[in-house]
């Protein structure tokens, strides 16, 4: 197998806003459900929030400098609906825009491809009081805010993602209320999940318009879903699964509709499909991003509240601090799966890293030879896709700082940067360089002993 990349493919760092930003009520910011969510005590494992979390807002300048020392193709970040719409419809705040202008111009001034996802999850919580993503409102306001950025930012920025995993943002959001705004309720999941879609499929069209030689694509959490044992019931369960994780994103924006053989009620999702609406979701896309972390491995057990609940198996191998299993091969098996099983033009991994426990040696340095190893092995799966004749155009380590993850709080460090949090201070961990060689040389390097 050749270690080298194709001419063009891009090596790229994905961020997003909430997770870097900080500056969560400066400027004119309004408030995000993410901001609620994170002051609400019980929410985050460590009790921190993303008031602060990188500085970004303050610090950008300095974080494009790193990616330029990097040797970036193209950065990967998203724009805070709440900072330029501070109630999620009407007003818009000059000084968000002006945020993301700069943005924009310093990394094409280096010479840094941007590209832009508009919704990383963090609503406004105007919209959130108004009944949120289970809501078809909440649509129309996206496609709002979908033309406001467009036509601010869409003479430079080319390329595009709607919305990023809609699948965590819909069924952990609205179904099992370990994300904002907390709502733990299927119907709610189900009516947020094909509100997204119908969000995202609206405003392609609009980014269409507004972004002369644009790419619009969308960015899901894609996962093979492997069954426990060669069992039926298994088996079943393996598939049921794949139904709800990756199928009720893929096949809708693929004009399949939404599938039938999944664990939940599909007649709520039949019951808001009104006319019109699967043809708008199936809008023609330039690419899927594929944001790719780890497989599933299931075993069906009926759980009494929840009929055909599969349960996931865990099993003893090489994990991540997230407990996430370290599954290259996965990665592959997805790509090629989308060649054969789907005609989208093109793929871009939008995502794809690890968090582990990293430390500041005595030395002052980071070494963080498992996150070399991760990305090194990924890698390789990706130049597999490659060869078997995936359109795979380009790949985003997640992420190029540490940053706030989630309800998990401060202590999940997936960067390729070290952030000191309590001083904001930026120091690049050894998989920097080695991911910097990789850019450089366009080609796996060796990793360092
Ligand atoms: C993905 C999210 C991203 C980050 C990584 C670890 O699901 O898109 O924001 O939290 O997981």
């Amino acid at each position: 197998m050749t270690l080298r990349f194709p001419k063009g493919f891009l090596f790229g760092a994905a961020t997003s806003a909430y997770q870097i930003e900080g500056a969560w009520n400066e400027d004119g910011k309004g408030e995000s459900i993410w901001d609620r969510f994170a002051h609400t005590p019980g929410t985050i494992e460590d009790g921190t929030t993303g008031d602060v979390a990188c500085d970004h807002v303050h610090r950008w300048s300095e974080d494009i400098d790193w990616m330029a020392r990097l040797g970036l193709d193209a950065y990967r970040f998203s724009i805070s609906w709440p900072r330029l719409l501070p109630a999620g419809s009407g007003q818009t705040n000059p000084a968000g825009i002006a945020f993301y202008d700069r943005l924009v111009d310093t990394l094409l001034e280096k010479g840094i491809l941007p590209f832009a996802t508009l919704y990383h999850w963090d609503l406004p919580q105007a919209l959130e009081d108004r009944g949120g993503w289970t809501e078809r409102s909440t649509a129309e306001a996206f496609c709002e805010y979908a033309r406001v950025v467009a036509r601010e930012l869409g003479d430079r920025v080319k390329h595009w993602m709607t919305l990023n995993e809609p699948f965590v943002s819909a069924f952990l959001g609205y179904g099992d209320g370990r994300h904002a705004p907390g709502r733990r309720s299927e119907r709610e999941a189900l009516a947020a999940a094909h509100h997204h879609l119908l969000a995202h499929g609206r405003s392609v069209p609009i980014l269409r318009e507004h972004v002369h030689d644009g790419h619009v694509g969308i960015a899901l959490n894609l996962c093979p879903v492997h069954a426990a044992s060669p069992s039926d019931r298994d088996q079943r369960a393996a598939s049921r699964l794949d139904g709800v994780l990756n199928r009720t994103f893929l096949d809708p924006l693929a004009d399949r509709g939404y599938p039938s053989d999944v664990p939940y009620d599909r007649s709520v999702l039949d019951s808001l499909v009104r006319e019109g609406d699967l043809r708008e979701i199936a809008a023609p896309l330039d690419f899927i991003g594929v944001n790719y972390y780890t497989r599933r491995v299931v075993r069906d057990e009926t759980v009494p509240e929840r009929e055909n609940a599969p349960r996931t198996v865990r099993l003893r191998r090489e994990k991540t601090q997230m407990q996430w299993e370290v599954y290259p091969e996965g990665l592959y098996e997805l790509l090629d799966r989308l060649r054969r099983e789907y005609d989208f033009p093109s793929y871009y991994v939008t995502e794809n890293g690890a968090a582990y426990p990293d430390q500041i040696g005595p030395d002052g340095r980071v070494r963080d030879p498992k996150r070399i190893s991760y990305l090194r092995r990924h890698l390789e799966q990706s130049l597999r896709a490659l060869e078997a004749g995936v359109p795979l155009r380009g790949y985003f380590v997640w992420s190029l700082l540490d940053n706030f993850e989630w309800s998990h709080g401060l202590g999940r460090r997936f960067g390729l940067i070290y952030v000191d949090f309590p001083t904001a201070k930026r120091i690049p961990k050894a998989s920097f360089d080695w991911y910097g060689a990789t850019i450089a040389q366009h080609a796996i390097p060796q990793e360092p002993a």
